[in-house]
Parts: structure tokens; sequence; C-alpha cells
């Protein structure tokens, strides 16, 4: 059995673009594979910690190989349970907003909290950084209100922090395997934002075909 987990970081649930794309993805990916587990984890339903004294404390103690405090080891602890859903994960589909040309604070928050030495990524002073979630394949979901374009005088090259990052982090976390499906002018009326969500969720399906 596989399982899909689905970060959904848009706050405007039924109304987003990013989410309505990724239910198109859903829908046709839970055909082919009947017996997939699905788990939802919207990051404004989840009281994030922050990423405290104790967090901090705990991940340079890591690094300098130093043992961790009763807190620590706490704060550890929780980083580890987000950590896990990633883990967990066969298919990692992610809906993504753009705000101010990069992502949602909250799920910069998530990345912040997650992405650590030994439960992420490795580091080897001969090796560099290696990612350790390996054989997964991800899936993302960018809304823009805009198009990013030479015509917008927003060109992607210079203005996109949300793709970009997203598949940069992707990455650097061990997944090679990376889908993007773009559903962009959402914000140029009715009209447009339907047609454009439309499209996008063909390619969507026509992803989720694939894998
Ligand atoms: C705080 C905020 C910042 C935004 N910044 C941008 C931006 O920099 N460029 C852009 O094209 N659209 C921007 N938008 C518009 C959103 O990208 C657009 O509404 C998109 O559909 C949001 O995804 P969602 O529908 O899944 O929530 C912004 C929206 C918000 C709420």
């Amino acid at each position: 059995m596989s399982t899909l987990l689905h970060i959904q970081s848009s706050p405007r649930k039924e109304r987003s673009a990013s989410n309505e794309v990724a239910q198109a993805f859903i829908d046709s990916f839970q055909k082919k594979h009947a017996d997939a587990k699905l788990v939802t984890f919207n990051i404004w339903e989840e009281d994030l910690p922050e990423f405290n004294q104790d967090a901090l404390n705990a991940k340079y103690a890591g690094l300098n190989g130093q043992s961790l405090t009763e807190s620590q080891a706490h704060a550890w602890e929780i980083l580890k349970k987000y950590a896990n859903l990633l883990h967990e994960a066969d298919v990692i589909l992610l809906s993504v907003p753009l705000w101010n040309f990069g992502i949602p604070y909250k799920l910069k928050q998530f990345i912040d909290l997650v992405s650590q030495k030994d439960i992420l990524f490795t580091f080897h002073p001969d090796r560099g950084l290696e990612g350790i979630l390996q054989n997964k394949k991800a899936v993302g979901i960018y809304a823009r209100g805009l198009q990013l374009s030479k015509e917008s005088n927003y060109p992607a090259e210079q203005f996109d922090f949300q793709k970009s990052y997203t598949e940069a982090w992707l990455n650097f976390i061990g997944v090679s395997e990376i889908y993007s499906v773009i559903v962009d002018k959402t914000i140029f009326g009715e009209e447009v934002d339907k047609a454009s969500r439309k499209v996008a969720s063909e390619d969507a399906r026509l992803i989720a075909g694939k894998l």
C-alpha cells in the first residue's frame, strides 16, 4: 500500500486554486491506486512549534556531537514527529500559493522545523550534504495570482522563489523525481481563473496517471 501525503499550504480552503488542482491529482491517483492511504496535512490547522532556543540548541548539540538536555530532547522529538510524515510518504504532494514571490511563511516554518541533520539529510566533510528521503516522488502544485513571464515584467527566472525554492528543498532532502503543475492568473477574474484551474487540473491528472 502506498501513502500519499498532501501538504496544504493555502489558508483559503475550498476556494484555493492550489488545493483544487491538488484534489484533481488526488482523485486520479486514488482511482489508479485504490488501496493508497491519503494523509492530509494542513499547515494552517497545525499548531506548529516555534524553532525556539531548545530546538536550536538541540540542533547545534547534534552538530557538535554533544548529548541533549531533557528539554532539548523533547523539542527534537517534536521535530522528528513532523519529519516522520515525510518519511512515511511514498508520494509527497505540495499545494503552494505564491506569496510575495515566495512560499507562505507557515510552509517555510515547517521546512525549517523538519530539515535537520540525520533526520532529513546527512553531512560528511568529504561527501558534503546528502538527502535521506530516497525513492520518493514529489508533485508540486504552484498557484500564482499573476503569470511569471517576460510579458508581465515578472519573469520566472528572476521572480520565482516558489517553485524553484520548493524543488531545491526537495532535492536537498533527497527527493529527485519531482513533477510540477502551475495554476496562474488566478486574480484575473472568475473566467480566467476557472479556465486556468481547468487546464492545470488536467495537467495534474496526467501526472497522476504516470505515478
Ligand atoms: C499574502 C499574499 C501574497 C501574494 N503575493 C503574490 C505574488 O507575489 N505574486 C502573485 O502572482 N500573486 C500573489 N498573490 C496571489 C496568490 O498567489 C493567488 O491568489 C493564488 O491563487 C493563491 O493560491 P491559493 O488560491 O491556493 O491560495 C498573493 C496572495 C497573498 C494572499
